[in-house]
């Protein structure tokens, strides 16, 4: 597989990463980590956690937190939370079952392979990320709904009142979304219908101002009324249609009614006699997280300080290995035989690290990908609940880019996703994200394009022997997610890190393709930094994305803490 460069993609890469830019004095400020004695919920924005902790405290669980807060979050944080999207939702309850729920969006039947190149083969800029054509059959209200009857307590109708409340009434724009909708401007101005909701006098709404989303809430007090079904079939779903004809999309009546999420068994690890519960395809993100976390045991990394050159190395050794085989090996498991198990096979993954060099970084063309089928025979984010009966949820939902392809629904009034973008569109085209794929994620109808979202449970062995939770967590990030949520799980348990420190502490990222180590900016000494060129990495200092939410359950069980990132403008909250 051959890196092709598309020329604007840097360019898009560095503008994705603009909402969630990162300050190299923000990364050394740590806070504590919030402490709370019953439950806790991380978030990325404030109002929709407050939602999420009034559930818990009427006596709902988790899981209609969970809800509550994915559809709050569709008001309150329009560049991610949504209902034109999609993404998991991973739970574990206190007895050690554990679901997964996976609500992807799904490719619609009019989607063709070939479908954003141009007639000599070449990727038609913008085509898979600002048309209406970039959006796959959203998976969100379907996703919350089934969580809901599977393990909730409350109703649909009470799970949507903040978010109806808030759509109707409006709320007031704060930082976060103030400097959104600022990078955004001029992909959201694009669309009238757009422009209707989020801009005043032709500029983006600010902080201060109100946002108010009558269509948004006409919509959720219709799935209030009718269930899940409203949005899937009848005069909501014929809307969606004819928006789409008439801007060239392709999701029609048909895809809507076809659209079904997916429970699926969690995949499931260990490190160090650490249980990890983490997404399994549609997404690569527990794979990736498993085969790196694989690579990294038997070479101790807690023997290595966490910002020191060897470490970096270590770690980013691993990733390269890792990302290389998501390229080949990871896509729907609907299309693809994706070979977890090979994949995650002890003798594989010590054979991907086989090369591994403490003085030397290893080209991308020599990592990989490896053959694990020889021999015998692939703007999102993220929430964190726990509640006071110990049941844990971990919640990753996306529009891809912030806002999606930045084009609201007409009278449906809300965004739409610009996941295609997530497909391969040709073998070895970069994506958004500089990822590329071949023929494991190659567009089809009805496939689901590979994620990387890598929402986490953790689990450690008490003293008695049984298992209890440790952490709960997950970022956005695109391609960084998987490294991010790696980084942050060995901070806590290898360098015994407190939770805030450990999500604030400086990251790195290596995806194989680019050939590239990435280093959050001012997050590392010179020394470290020229160390790592010395070893032969090609290093870049950027402000690296991510917005973890994450809580961690004490030993003894007696505090919780949570810790939303600094990066971002979330909080962490309990009682
Ligand atoms: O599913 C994925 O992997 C991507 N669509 C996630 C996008 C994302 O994290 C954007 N946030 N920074």
């Amino acid at each position: 597989m051959t890196l092709r460069p598309r020329s604007s993609a840097a360019r898009r890469i560095l503008a994705a990463t603009v909402w969630l830019s990162v300050c190299g004095a923000c990364l050394a400020a740590s806070r504590p980590a919030e402490r709370a004695r019953s439950a806790m919920v991380a978030g990325p924005e404030p109002l929709a956690v407050e939602a999420g902790l009034a559930v818990l405290r009427e006596g709902g669980n988790a899981v209609d937190a969970a809800v509550t807060m994915g559809l709050t979050l569709a008001v309150t944080l329009p560049q991610a939370g949504n209902l034109g999207g999609g993404g998991y939702l991973l739970m574990r309850a206190p007895n050690g079952t554990a679901d997964f729920i996976d609500f992807r969006e799904t490719a619609p039947a009019a989607a063709r392979r070939e479908m954003f190149l141009d007639p000599n083969g070449e990727v038609i800029p913008k085509e898979s990320t600002e048309t209406w054509r970039a959006s796959g059959v959203p998976g969100t209200v379907a996703g919350l709904s089934l969580a809901l009857r599977k393990h909730g307590t409350i109703s649909m109708a009470r799970a949507l009142k903040p978010a109806v409340r808030l759509a109707r009434d409006g709320f007031v724009i704060d930082r976060g979304l103030e400097r959104a909708l600022a990078a955004h401007a001029q992909r959201l101005a694009a669309w009238p219908s757009t422009r209707a909701i989020f801009f005043r006098n032709d500029k983006p709404l600010q902080q201060g101002d109100t946002l108010t989303q009558k269509d948004l809430g006409m919509t959720l007090s219709r799935i209030s009324k009718a269930g899940a079904g409203a949005l899937y079939s009848g005069d909501l779903a014929q809307a969606l249609e004819r928006e789409m004809k008439a801007h060239g999309g392709l999701i029609t009546v048909a895809d809507m009614a076809a659209y079904r999420p997916i429970e699926r068994a969690p995949l499931a690890g260990s490190y160090r006699g650490y249980g990890i519960l983490s997404a399994p395809p549609s997404s690569s993100g527990g794979v990736g997280l498993l085969q790196m976390l694989a690579m990294l045991e038997p070479r101790q990394p807690a023997s290595l300080g966490p910002a020191s050159s060897a470490y970096v190395h270590l770690v980013s050794e691993a990733a390269k290995r890792a990302y290389a085989d998501r390229a080949r090996w990871l896509g729907d498991p609907a299309f693809f035989k994706v070979p977890v198990a090979r994949l995650l096979a002890p003798a594989y993954t010590a054979r991907m690290m086989a090369g591994f060099d403490n003085e030397r970084a290893t080209p991308a063309a020599a990592a990989g990908p490896g053959d694990p089928l020889a021999g015998e025979g692939a703007q999102t984010t993220h929430y964190s609940i726990v509640d006071a009966s110990g049941m844990a949820v971990s919640v990753s939902v996306t529009l891809n880019d912030s806002f999606g392809c930045g084009a609201v629904a007409g009278s449906l009034g809300f965004l739409l996703n610009n996941e295609m973008d997530d497909f391969a569109a040709r073998p070895g085209a970069p994506n958004l994200y500089g990822l590329v794929g071949g023929e494991a994620n190659s567009i089809a109808p009805g496939k689901r394009m590979l994620s990387s979202m890598t929402p986490t449970i953790v689990t450690r062995r008490d003293p008695g022997g049984a298992e209890k939770l440790l952490l709960v967590l997950g970022t956005p990030g695109g391609a960084t997610i998987i490294t991010t949520v790696l980084q942050v799980f060995l901070n806590v348990v290898e360098f015994d890190m407190e939770l805030q420190a450990a999500v604030d502490a400086p990251r790195f990222h290596h995806q194989w393709l680019p050939d590239v180590l990435q280093l959050d900016a001012g997050g590392f000494p010179s020394d470290v930094v020229e160390a790592l060129r010395r070893k032969g990495h090609v290093v870049e200092t950027r402000p690296l994305r991510g917005d973890v939410q994450a809580i961690q359950r004490d030993a003894d069980g007696s505090w919780l803490r949570g810790a939303s990132d600094a990066r971002g403008y979330g909080v962490a909250r309990g009682y």
